[in-house]
């Protein structure tokens, strides 16, 4: 067994040590080699490390290095090396997160950072925390708990009686939500189209003056961090305009949400805590590996009563933690001992320092795209950057060949209209470095493309 792991380890690890120097997209040749792995399944099978041998030959090389500190597609993270680590153990461990009386120790780490993140996060105390697969779920969680509270205070317990006949529940969402926030909205019952849009301003926040009247049953669905721009909504005017209504203010924080632990950047959310709950992922700007993701709800019982498996259960203020209480799923990966390991590992100042660090690059790569000339499409307020190189089929054009070349990785985005290449800068490795090398090639591409 010991060789198994080992070899595992070995592979794993030079993966690690190369990943940086390597290019960052899959070449085709690595993309048709995976055709090795493809037939029908043997009656008979192999050895273990034979097993091991045979991915490492073939998915490595065809692994985009999304972990590289030039990787700048999507939102999304790497992993710290000691979320890495804190993984394997937990993998090793094997916890059946369901229950604090079987699970003590991976239960005790979710209780333990959500009282961290809260406070880091300037969430109100009293909040329960929800640790599943990433924000489209976390968004889902949160929108359960919303559509129990509502409906619970319109005299109607949808938990138990369903959507038939439940009286109305009205739906404000911004016309910059991320799509996945709807793909939530189909899967409670609320159905994608049943939604007031909200209009939104240049940088796509909501528009307070396109605000609309907010009738008693609402829930709202506002963002922290847009996912072009990286600008919140208002969502303190939002809570306040709404404050004597029988409504819920939800926050869709995928990586925006962690802006609130810097001093420097947590003027974004003034007044965020007055929602009523947050998502959020901890695979994207915290940087551990996938799939972890947060909902944050204020309160308890609507999280609960939406959440545990059994209904009678509910009353009893039972003094466990039992995390299945609070998610989906029952049995699952105990997502807490990455997050309690990073969050352990940065200290506050830690994770406060990697969004600043993020958000100087962000800036640094605007400085370069305007001095040489190029539009930089959204204020750059955080870590993100759009940048409009000309056509439409100019953009495609410099996107593909920065991809090609290797060194470095953004995409595309449609952004008020116009398609254009978004960078994320959201991965732990990231410096002013990393960011200079990926402008070197870029201003060459620019160049030969002219
Ligand atoms: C604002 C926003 N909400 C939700 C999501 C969905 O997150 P996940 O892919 O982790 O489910 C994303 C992902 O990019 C996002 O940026």
């Amino acid at each position: 067994m010991s060789d198994l792991y080992q070899q595992a380890f070995e592979y794993a690890t030079s993966f690690l040590k190369e990943a940086n120097d390597l290019p960052i997209q899959v070449s085709d040749q690595a993309r048709a080699d995976l055709a090795h792995l493809d037939f029908n399944l043997p009656i008979d099978g192999v050895d273990a490390q034979q097993v091991i041998q045979e991915l490492n030959q073939w998915v490595t090389p065809a692994t985009m290095k999304m972990g590289s500190p030039r990787f700048f597609g999507f939102v999304i993270g790497g992993a710290y090396p000691v979320s890495v680590a804190s993984n394997w153990l937990g993998t090793a461990w094997d916890q059946n997160t369901g229950l604090e009386k079987t699970t003590p120790a991976v239960a005790a780490l979710e209780r333990i950072s959500g009282r961290w993140m809260l406070d880091m996060l300037g969430l109100p105390a009293q909040s329960a925390v929800a640790f599943v697969t990433g924000a489209t779920v976390a968004n889902f969680t949160a929108l359960a708990a919303a559509r129990n509270q509502v409906f619970n205070q319109a005299g109607w317990d949808v938990e138990a009686n369903g959507l038939i006949g439940a009286p109305e529940v009205h739906i404000i969402i911004s016309e910059e939500s991320h799509p996945t926030v709807y793909k939530s909205l189909a899967m409670l019952g609320f159905g994608r189209n049943r939604v007031t849009k909200v209009p939104t301003d240049a940088q796509g926040r909501i528009d307070m003056a396109q605000f609309p009247e907010v009738k008693d049953n609402s829930i709202i669905i506002t963002q922290a961090g847009n996912i072009n721009s990286g600008s919140f909504d208002p969502i303190g005017d939002i809570c306040d305009r709404v404050a004597d209504k029988n409504a819920w203010v939800h926050v869709d924080g995928a990586f925006g949400l962690w802006a609130m632990a810097s001093n420097q950047y947590k003027h974004l959310g003034l007044g965020i805590e007055k929602a009523d709950s947050w998502a959020t992922d901890a695979h994207k700007w915290l940087n551990v590996p996938y799939d972890s993701g947060l909902a944050f709800v204020k309160n308890e019982h609507a999280l609960k009563a939406a959440m545990a498996i059994t209904a009678s259960y509910l009353p009893s203020e039972n003094a466990e933690r039992n995390p299945s209480d609070y998610t989906p799923e029952l049995s699952r990966r105990a997502r807490g001992i990455d997050i309690y390991a990073v969050l352990r590992h940065l200290g506050q100042a830690g994770v406060a320092e990697l969004v600043e660090r993020c958000c100087s690059c962000a800036q640094r790569f605007a400085d370069h795209f305007e001095a040489a000339g190029f539009e930089v499409m959204n204020d750059v307020v955080l870590n993100q950057v759009v940048v409009c190189f000309g056509s439409e089929e100019k953009n495609l054009k410099i996107m593909e060949a920065i991809q090609q070349d290797g060194t470095c990785w953004a995409g595309q985005t449609i952004w008020k209209g116009r398609l254009a290449m978004r960078i994320s800068v959201s991965n732990w490795q990231t410096g002013l470095e990393a960011v200079d090398e990926s402008w070197a090639v870029m201003e060459t591409i620019l160049a030969e493309l002219k």
